[in-house]
């Protein structure tokens, strides 16, 4: 894979002075009617644990040395509640760490001091849908949004992120992001490695022009294939370094990256060790040659470093794997599109960790972890009959189950409130003569002009309750796919599933509780504003 560095410059020259401030497509002319709901209010009858104000507004933070970067950012305040809730992270423009307990009632006045409509969504978390972040309730600036609804999720690291429709990429881009950690008393009794033992990282991809500032470069490109930036930050700073004890550390991380998929390793060949994903730990630890980690999955590491001798280092590094983007005459398209001095797919470090203290005390790994309830096929309201969820994909136009994001539910896209589905995920069989894009989306004709034949994984994320992976098939028997297979993690509880071309992958999911639309879509977020998103309707 060749390094493409002539049109980064050339981009860079290019934008000049307009990259200063973030050039981004204009948004919310979309298809899409603009809907007028009020903006949630306080209920008197709702009792709160935890009360807090997140704001989400302009402001600047530091990246690389020398000039801030202008960005966008989460700033909270507790009104009330433990004084743990909110935990802010030096020198960076995520928003702070929301600490929750499984149990808690959780009110947020969610202020939008932006200059465009936004909602925050609470990536993982299973609330009534009005409490969703969906993109109806988006509200103006200058207004409040308030949410409140009971943590019934497992202990688990979650995501909080703008969710406006044809917006979120650029305002998590920008910089809204933040993470949220779910603590339980199953949990708790284990005594995991904690406080300064446990780390948690957000990992990203940006590109900065020479003053620093933020650029979302890439044009339609950009939009196909979603944004690869050619810096990884991890908690908001770039050559993310940690001096570490020689003992265990709880290693927790999310992708919060717009686009770029991550296959993580230790540098020396250590497996990955496994404690969770998405939805809280696993019933027992797994180890892993390597762990895939695309947009919106979270990741929970025994990171040991016992044993180790004070000054050597080990580095988390994403390695080599293919596929990441859609081949043309054998090539990758990467090459000729993108401005990234860091390819997907190739080989960079994420975080070093410099063994800097001896202590002998290190605590041993759990042989278990935590309690998961199998559902089983048969428990499926649908059993014989699978719901779908088919990716279809054609330059300028990813669709799921054949449509863009609209109003329209269609019959398979609803479910019965308290019932257990099956749904199958995968690639829509091509219909022309042309792979995936046969006679398929708005700008087929434009596709095969090109001779273009897309293939890319998808995360797939789906709001609501966690789900459980059943079963991963995969058809065909490419070098891609190989270079990635042994870094799933699927035993877990799951709310976003990286599917690849030639993969079915079958879930169980509760649609348990709540009535009402719930998103899911791809966690590219290019895609997902392109219209990759549908929606449940829990009836
Ligand atoms: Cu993290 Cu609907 O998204
Ligand atoms: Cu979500
Ligand atoms: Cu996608």
């Amino acid at each position: 894979m060749q390094r493409v560095s002539f049109s980064r410059r050339r981009f860079l020259s290019s934008v000049g002075a307009a990259a200063a401030s973030l050039a981004v497509p204009s948004t919310g002319g979309g298809a899409m009617s603009m809907k007028r709901i009020a903006p949630n209010r306080a209920s008197d009858s709702f009792r709160a644990d935890v009360d807090l104000e997140l704001v989400a507004k302009p402001g600047s933070a530091p990246i690389l040395p020398g000039r801030e970067t202008n960005v966008w950012r989460y700033s909270a305040r507790l009104l009330a509640g433990p004084a743990d809730t909110l935990t802010s992270i030096a020198d960076s423009f995520l928003g702070p760490i929301l600490r929750f307990t499984k149990g808690q009632k959780i009110r947020i006045r969610l202020r939008n001091e932006l200059p465009e409509r936004h909602i925050t969504h609470w990536h993982g978390l299973h609330v009534p849908a009005l409490m969703d972040g969906h993109p109806d309730y988006a509200i103006d600036p200058g207004e409040t949004f308030v949410y409140e609804f009971e943590i019934r999720n497992r202990a688990g690291m979650y995501f909080y992120h703008p969710h406006p429709h044809e917006a979120t990429a650029t305002q998590v881009y920008r910089g809204l992001a933040g993470a949220m950690i779910v603590d339980d008393d199953e949990e708790r009794a284990l005594g995991l490695p904690s406080g300064e033992f446990e780390l948690s990282f957000v990992i990203q991809d940006r590109t900065l022009n020479d003053a620093n500032q933020l650029i979302y470069g890439g044009g339609m490109h950009r939009s196909m294939f979603g944004f690869y930036g050619e810096r990884i930050l991890v908690n908001g700073r770039t050559d993310a370094r940690f001096e570490v004890a020689s003992r265990a550390y709880r290693l927790r991380v999310l992708n919060a990256s717009n686009a770029r998929i991550y296959k993580f390793a230790w540098d020396d060949g250590t497996p990955i060790t496994v404690l969770g994903v998405d939805g809280g730990l696993l019933e027992a630890p797994e180890t892993r040659p390597y762990v895939m980690l695309a947009p919106g999955e979270r990741l929970d590491v025994w990171a040991d470093f016992s044993g180790r001798a004070v000054g050597s280092k080990l580095t988390l590094r994403s390695s080599r794997f293919y596929g990441a983007l859609p081949r043309m005459g054998g090539h990758m398209m990467g090459g000729m599109m993108m401005e990234s001095d860091l390819p997907p797919g190739s080989d960079y470090p994420i975080a070093v960790f410099d063994v800097a203290r001896a202590v002998n005390d290190s605590p041993a790994l759990p042989r278990s972890l935590a309690k998961i309830a199998r559902w089983r096929e048969e428990d499926a309201a649908n059993v014989g009959h699978p719901a779908a969820i088919e990716i279809s994909e054609a330059p300028m136009s990813m669709l799921l189950n054949g449509q863009p994001y609209d109003d329209d539910i269609q019959p398979g896209e609803r479910f019965p409130v308290d019932s257990l589905q099956i749904i199958d995920i995968f690639r829509a069989r091509a219909s022309g003569g042309m792979g995936g894009m046969g006679g398929m989306g708005r700008m087929g004709m434009m596709g095969r002009g090109m001779g273009m034949m897309l293939s890319m994984r998808h995360p797939i994320h789906l709001h609501g309750q966690q789900f459980q992976i059943v079963t991963r098939a995969f058809e065909g028997g490419d070098e891609a796919y190989a270079s990635v297979r042994d870094g799933f993690v699927d035993s877990g509880l799951k709310d976003t599933v990286l599917v690849s071309p030639g993969e079915r992958v079958r879930i169980l999911k509760p649609f348990g509780d709540f009535k009402g639309r719930f998103m899911f879509h791809c966690h590219i977020l290019e895609h997902e504003d392109m219209g990759m998103m549908r929606q449940f309707s829990v009836e």
